[in-house]
């Protein structure tokens, strides 16, 4: 009996100290497990500037669930990556297409999130009617004027007070610094941009406005950009910001480019934002740079060595890339309202696509599998 009892002891002993020690166990890894699921980089890096991201229409229809997740979970700030755009808003002249517009402007206030509009004049992805006539010869500059007015305040109105920004015209400009050949600046010359802006701020006096284009670490385009801002307050119209878009490479631009850059055109007055932030790692054919959508390869495999996965050794350049960047506006968060990344994820991000169709690159801060990786998580808290 003696023994049974020291025996029924020891085991109640070592069951109580397994019990606790599972407990403890348990509680730290769901306590880990809890502290991991509500991290989030709105509320690390989220708490210098604005967090954003370029959303698409499966994440705003829901659709994607785990991207609609992951995008509330995560940013303060979101951009329509097409849907808002010429094309797919006003196909036709007395039509427009709102449907995917609603959708993301309801899921940014739905998320409560800093609402962005993209992009009320751009060259690219144009409705075939707006600049023609309907036998498709060039419109007078007073029938483009008309349209470009139609077409903003009907836009900007619709959403006023719910989109709090918009990339009022977006890439005007060639690496040169000079105005690109674009059919507005044929039919209107200089005078499209202010024009863009006055109709903009009339259409919603409090929504912040916008200059947005690529490559803007090219000192001939900062001064392009110096250029357009001073046009628009000469016309007696108003700018809020400029974005600079930020599709990088591994080969660069330095951080001292953007530096500069930053520096530049933060001299103007005007808040600056990283709008389109993303960081290839994919080899490019020389001759292709920027973001010109109109810039084409034809496939190598050359260009698209990591088809599988990609190198622990190549996403730790990445990442040193990355943190080199990040540290750069977190040290110009001043000047810096916010960053957004263009693309939830490496699936979705135009990178795959881009200057070469079908590729596979790793350009954004979560992996196909929506995981974070392990560079993201250093900016959450
Ligand atoms: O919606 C049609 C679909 O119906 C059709 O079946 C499909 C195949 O032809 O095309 C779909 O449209 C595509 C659209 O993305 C939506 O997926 C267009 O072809 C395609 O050209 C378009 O690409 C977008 C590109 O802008 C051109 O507008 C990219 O997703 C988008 O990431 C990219 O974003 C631009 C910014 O707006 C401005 N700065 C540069 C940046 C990268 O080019």
């Amino acid at each position: 009996m003696k023994y049974l009892n020291m025996r029924n002891i020891g085991m109640y002993t070592l069951a109580i100290m397994f019990s606790t020690m599972l407990f403890f166990s348990t509680s730290s890894c769901t306590q880990n497990k809890k502290t991991e699921s509500f991290l989030s980089l709105k509320n690390g890096i989220g708490t210098d500037f604005l967090i954003g991201v370029a959303v698409n229409t499966n994440e705003t229809s829901g659709l994607d669930t785990l991207g609609a997740a992951l995008i509330a979970r995560q940013f303060n700030s979101i951009v329509p990556e097409n849907c808002m755009k010429c094309a797919e808003i006003h196909p036709e002249e007395n039509r427009f297409s709102w449907e995917s517009a609603d959708q993301y402007v309801d899921f940014g206030v739905k998320h409560h999130m800093f609402i962005i509009g993209h992009c009320l004049i751009w060259h690219s992805q144009l409705a075939p009617w707006f600049c023609v006539d309907s036998i498709g010869r060039d419109v007078s500059p007073s029938v483009l004027k008309q349209r470009m007015k139609f077409h903003i305040s009907t836009i900007v109105s619709r959403y006023k007070g719910r989109v709090k920004g918009w990339d009022v015209v977006n890439e005007a400009l060639l690496d040169d610094g000079s105005y690109r050949n674009s059919k507005f600046y044929q039919i209107l010359g200089e005078e499209f941009i202010p024009y863009a802006f006055k109709c903009a701020h009339e259409a919603d006096p409090q929504a912040e406005l916008y200059y947005n284009d690529y490559s803007l670490f090219l000192p001939s385009k900062q001064q392009g950009v110096l250029h357009i801002v001073k046009s628009i307050r000469d016309y007696g119209a108003m700018i809020t910001g400029i974005g600079m878009q930020s599709h990088f490479t591994m080969d660069g631009p330095s951080i001292s480019q953007v530096q500069t850059a930053i520096d530049t055109l933060s001299s103007t007055g005007c808040k600056l934002m990283i709008t389109e932030f993303d960081l290839s790692v994919l080899p490019f054919p020389n001759d292709i740079n920027g973001a010109g959508i109109e810039q084409t390869e034809k496939y190598s495999i050359q260009y698209n060595p990591y088809t599988k996965s990609l190198p622990d050794s190549i996403e730790q350049v990445w990442s040193t890339h990355m943190k080199d960047y990040f540290d750069l506006y977190r040290s110009n968060k001043s000047k810096i309202e916010r960053v957004t990344i263009w693309g939830l994820t490496d699936k979705s991000s135009w990178r795959n696509d881009w200057p070469i169709l079908g590729r596979t690159d790793y350009p954004t801060l979560f992996n196909r599998d929506y995981t974070a990786k392990q560079f993201t998580k250093t900016l959450m808290r």
